[in-house]
């Protein structure tokens, strides 16, 4: 053990900047994992991850590495989750470290998310070292690419290294530039133990494994420590160490080291990225080391299991996901068109995402979900406050004072000559202009406050088609505003259909009807009746349109003719059965309960 031969450290990039490709490389580079175990990409270890090209869980590597002054040096490498809904998260695995590579490709250019990923790695005081990659394709232009880092984040970028991390040009300087540029951790021994939860994650045979940066004093197997947030105490029966895709039990874990521990720890909401372990018996005099926040869901949705009969399952599933997902919420959730469901809480719409697609893939459940919703607080005629997840929930107007919603302030990056089209897009969503600035010569960045409500509709994929895939954003919650907000209900054939109800501008109320209404009628297959489509506003209807009754003869059709057919067809129709929800008397798809999310 000696602190001064450790290094601490991250990679910010900004999504497919490289990130991985790096981190494999340094692995190999120092020998981490031999070339035949080497398997694409090993710090992303979700399949989920792998496929869709994110990092969205945080894992850790040690590296031993002998430097060109001829000794030893144990390198850390923490790996940050890359995607807005993680922030805070990306914020407590940068405090475990003394300094972070910022990767930047150098065929692209600096992006929004890297920008807000370096900020809070300033924030956290590390030393950055510039890495500017890619610099085997034709594209790369280092000059412009360093002249973008200097403007956006003020960095100096004399020192800025260049590499190909895909053949491997440059990466030997990063490891030396690791060693001589990042300052090693304090040698903080003789203090008393707290370490940093960074990380943890569920296994069944051992419980919670929690991968922590010790910060001071020691943790030895045997210790009875206790989470200062939680307040829950623990023995620690197990320390060690970690390399891709091992842990290495060792006798204790020093100041400045990183590894994990665990002991019988049962649900990770027990042991949440943030908190702060010290020994037991000193617990009530050693402090906490930062703040720790309560991850805070801010986009929820309804599930609803296709099947009645697989509403436990999806219970016992969400269940377990929990124990892996402290950021995950539930509860019960019952209606009369829907059935037995549950509300949903989570980080944003990516983390949701994730879950419905792991609750699918994963446990094997058929699901309808909801569009998702963001929490709006209504201030009641009787002076209290109320929070509404869901937007059959808000009350009639009668009933309250007024109802805020919360905003974020946003910012694009983007190639100056879809600004325009851009800026007409936020001021579309209800964006305010905040700031507009010329980060090089061909390169912007667009400030604007907005609703939430607006970005978690279809803002990012309207902002990437706009700008051909070159724009990128980023955006973090400012707080709420009043706003003149009614609830938008929706009638099918006569019927309210709560999981189908809005929350909208009044300004906006007839618009969105309007489309919303003939979105339904292009999803809602027909029937054998006619359906009348209606939007409203408590008693007064303010657009509809109606599905016209079913042919007689469409499945004549297909008799007489190819058998073969219309087995297709009614394999088609057992398929989009699957998805449906019986609202009155109609069926109504998957599709349309998220139609909300793209009327234009
Ligand atoms: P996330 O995990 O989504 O954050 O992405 P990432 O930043 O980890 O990017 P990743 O390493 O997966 O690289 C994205 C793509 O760029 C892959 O197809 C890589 O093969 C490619 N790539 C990475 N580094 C280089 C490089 O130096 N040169 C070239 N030509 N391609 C590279």
């Amino acid at each position: 053990y000696e602190p001064s031969r450790i290094r601490n450290f991250c990679i910010i990039a900004h999504i497919d900047h490289g990130k991985s490709t790096l981190a494999d490389r340094l692995l190999q580079m120092t020998k981490t994992v031999e070339e035949r175990e080497m398997k694409q990409q090993l710090l992303d270890n979700m399949d989920l991850e792998r496929e869709r090209g994110i990092t969205i869980k945080l894992q850790a590597a040690r590296m031993n590495y002998l430097a060109k002054d001829g000794e030893w040096y144990v390198l850390n490498l923490i790996d940050t989750p890359g995607h807005v809904d993680f922030t805070y998260e990306v914020s407590r695995s940068l405090a475990a470290c003394e300094g972070a590579l910022l990767v930047v490709d150098a065929s692209q250019g600096v992006e929004a998310q890297t920008i807000a990923n370096t900020y809070l790695a300033l924030a956290s005081d590390l030393e950055i070292i510039p890495v500017l990659n890619k610099i085997d394709l034709p594209g790369a232009d280092l000059d412009a690419t360093a002249q973008e880092v200097e403007s956006t984040i003020g960095l100096d970028c004399t020192d800025a290294l260049a590499c190909s991390a895909k053949t491997g040009v440059g990466v030997a300087e990063i490891l030396e530039a690791i060693v001589a540029r990042i300052p090693p951790p304090a040698a903080r021994l003789d203090e008393p133990l707290r370490a940093l939860i960074f990380d943890s994650y569920y296994d069944s045979y051992r419980g919670v494994v929690v991968f922590i940066r010790v910060v001071s004093g020691q943790i030895c197997a045997g210790d009875k420590v206790r989470f200062k947030a939680s307040g829950k105490a623990y023995e620690a029966l197990e320390v060690g160490t970690l390399t891709p895709g091992a842990e290495k039990p060792a006798e204790a874990l020093r100041a400045g080291e990183v590894g994990y521990m665990y002991g019988g720890i049962k649900s990770v909401s027990d042991a949440r990225v943030g908190d702060t372990i010290v020994l037991n018996k000193a617990h009530e005099e050693v402090e906490a080391l930062a703040d720790y926040m309560e991850p805070i869901p801010v986009v929820y949705c309804g599930l609803f299991p296709v099947e009645t009969t697989q509403y436990q399952l999806l219970r016992e599933s969400l269940e377990k996901l929990q124990l892996n997902d402290a950021a995950l919420s539930f509860e019960p959730e019952t209606s009369s068109a829907m059935g037995f469901g549950f509300r949903c809480g989570f980080l944003g719409l990516l983390h949701m995402e994730i879950v419905q697609e792991r609750l699918e893939r994963e446990y094997d459940l058929d699901l309808i979900v909801t569009a998702p919703t963001v929490v709006y607080k209504v201030q009641m005629n009787d002076g209290s406050e109320i929070d509404v997840d869901s937007p059959s929930k808000l009350v009639d107007s009668s009933e309250r004072v007024s109802v805020s919603e919360p905003y974020v302030a946003l910012e694009m990056f983007t190639p100056k000559e879809y600004s325009g089209t851009l800026m007409e897009l936020a001021q579309d969503r209800r964006g305010e202009y905040v700031d507009l600035k010329f980060l090089t010569e061909k390169r912007v960045s667009i400030k604007y406050e907005m609703p939430l409500a607006e970005v978690i509709t279809d803002f990012f994929d309207a902002m990437k088609s706009r700008s051909k895939g070159y724009a990128s954003m980023e955006y973090s919650m400012i707080g709420y505003r009043p706003n003149d907000l009614v609830r938008l209900d929706i009638l099918i054939n006569g019927e309210l259909a709560p999981p189908l109800a809005n929350i909208v501008h009044r300004d906006a109320a007839f618009t969105v009807g309007k489309a919303l209404t003939k979105k339904l009628k292009e999803l809602i297959p027909r029937q054998m009746f006619k359906v009348p489509l209606q939007a409203a506003i408590g008693q007064k209807i303010v657009a509809s349109s109606s599905i016209s009754p079913m042919r007689k003869d469409v499945l004549a059709k297909c008799y007489g003719g190819d058998v073969s057919r219309k087995k297709k067809l009614l394999q088609k129709q057992a398929k989009g059965k699957k998805r449906m929800k019986a609202i009155g008397r109609v069926n109504v798809p998957q599709e349309a309960f998220m139609a909300v999310l793209n009327l234009k």
